[in-house]
Order: C-alpha cells, then sequence, then structure tokens
C-alpha cells in the first residue's frame, strides 16, 4: 500500500529566503488558498488509494510543511535528516518525534559528522527494472559525504549525483524515476558528469529528457499512485510522453507553495511498505 506523511500547513509561510524562489515571497503566502491547494492535493492521492498521515507542526517552523526533507524512509526504518541551512534544523526534533510516536526505528547518525543531508527530497529509490538504487543528489543542500551513510542505510547502490543550478537545490526538483522503469530528468541542473552516470547505471533508452519549462514548473516533483501521476502542472509534449508510457499525469496546482520552492512531492514523505 502506498502511504504517505504530510504535514499540515497551518505551520506554512515564507519566512525567510533559503532558496532563488522565496526571494521576494516573504509574507506573501495567502494562507487560505494554500490551505485549499494541500487539501486537494490529500484528497487526490487519497482517491488514488494511498493513505495519508497527517502530523502537524509548531508555527515557528514555516519550511515544516515539505515533509519529504524530514528524513528518508524505508522498511520501517527513519533516517533523520540534518539541515544544511540552520533555518530548518529544529525540524530535526519534529520528526525525531514524529517517527518515534509511529515507532520507526530511527537513526541519527550524524551528530559527530559535518554531513548535511535533506531527506528524500534528495534521496529518490528506484527499484524498477530489478534495479536497486538510490539517487542522492549533493552540492546544494545535502553534502556528498552523505552517500556513505545512505548506503549503510539503505544496502542499495547509491548514484551520487551533483546539482549545479540553485534552482535545482534538491534532487526531487530535477529527476523522476517512474516505477516502470523510465528517469525523467532536466539534464542541466546535473553536472555532466553525473548526468553521464545516471544514464550509464539505467540505460540511456529509460531516460526521458524534460525541458526547462517542464523542470521550472516542477513536473519533476511527481507523486505518483498507482497509474496517477501528480505534480503541479505539465507541458502538453510532457503529458503526450507520460501517457503513451501508460501514466495518468494530473496537474494538482500548487503556486502558494511554489513561492516557497516546492511542489506536490515535496509536501509528502513517503512512508511505503
Ligand atoms: N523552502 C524549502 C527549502 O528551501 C522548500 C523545500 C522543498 N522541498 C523539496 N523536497 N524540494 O528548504
Amino acid at each position: 500500500m502506498t502511504k504517505f506523511l504530510m504535514v499540515d500547513p497551518a505551520c506554512y509561510s515564507v519566512a525567510w529566503e533559503i532558496n532563488p524562489y522565496m526571494v521576494g515571497n516573504v509574507g506573501r503566502v495567502d494562507q487560505s488558498v494554500a490551505r485549499r491547494q494541500w487539501l486537494n492535493l490529500r484528497s487526490s492521492l487519497t482517491e488514488a488509494g494511498a493513505a495519508v498521515e497527517t502530523v502537524s507542526a509548531p508555527n515557528d517552523m514555516p519550511d515544516a510543511v515539505f515533509a519529504a526533507n524530514g528524513g528518508y524512509w524505508e522498511r520501517g526504518h527513519f533516517l533523520l535528516s540534518r539541515f544544511a541551512r540552520g533555518e530548518r534544523q529544529p525540524e530535526e526534533r519534529l520528526w525525531h518525534t514524529v517517527a518515534t510516536t509511529r515507532g520507526d526505528w530511527v537513526m541519527d547518525p550524524w551528530e559527530w559528522s559535518n554531513d548535511s543531508f535533506e531527506g528524500a527530497g534528495d534521496a529518490l529509490a528506484d527499484s524498477a527494472q530489478g534495479r536497486f538504487n538510490l539517487y542522492m543528489g549533493y552540492g546544494q543542500r545535502t553534502t556528498a559525504s552523505a552517500a556513505r551513510v545512505l548506503d549503510d542505510f539503505t544496502k542499495r547502490r547509491v548514484v551520487a549525483l551533483k546539482l549545479v543550478d540553485p534552482r535545482f537545490y534538491h534532487l526531487d526538483l530535477a529527476v523522476l524515476p517512474l516505477s516502470g522503469g523510465h528517469v525523467l530528468v532536466y539534464p542541466p541542473a546535473l553536472d555532466s558528469e553525473s548526468y553521464r552516470v545516471l544514464r550509464d547505471c539505467v540505460g540511456k533508452e529509460w531516460i526521458v529528457e524534460v525541458s526547462e519549462e517542464d523542470a521550472l514548473g516542477f513536473a519533476l516533483n511527481a507523486v505518483e499512485v498507482g497509474k496517477c501521476l501528480f505534480a503541479n502542472g505539465f507541458s502538453k509534449e510532457l503529458y503526450a510522453i507520460l501517457s503513451g508510457l501508460g501514466y495518468l499525469p494530473v496537474a494538482v496546482p500548487m503556486s502558494e507553495f511554489m513561492l516557497a520552492g516546492g511542489g506536490c512531492r515535496c509536501l509528502v514523505l513517503s512512508i511505503d511498505d
């Protein structure tokens, strides 16, 4: 069963500028529109067959609504994040409590290191086509050194991909592995060597390159449930490609959350068993 954790948007606002999307948007979120968009995402996911658990966060954690960054969950084990930005570090306590309350086995291996790791925003599992990969984004928030921890934690083949454009500060904005085996990617977000590594490891026939328009429209920040793919929006071209591959792309507008640099996938943490 597909399961997600989401954080109630009552805490949400743009209170600082820690990515390029947030610049100029402090204090500009319309709370009632944000709540409507968030509720629409949650009901879309449940109607598609997913189970969603909702938790709440205190008001002094305005970015906690982006649940994907709280940690990385796999098979009842929860790897806590170590946020790169001081503004979000208080969330580490919140996620520790959430995971222990659920009865997850919590791993917090960061204490003696200078690593940072921003959870499922920078860690994308790919179990399609016999793969057992974990794509890890680094260079913006997560540090390259986190690969060692992820390797230990997941036992997957960790494929570290360097993010080179500050607009794509988390990997889930630039790469999207799909359950059928295709991997969507906006190549300019990655350094060229990382893109070559990604292509080699999945096979180039599985790579689907998307346009800048789609990447900036947060089409890669998508949540898959059954055949449905939920994202802020898709170009006609991408819609046709995805339909051709057997998916049903569904636009779920995210304008209020994009003011903080987040889309559909940022708002959910997968706790799939
Ligand atoms: N304002 C948040 C930040 O800069 C947005 C996080 C988006 N999350 C994601 N998984 N891409 O940290």
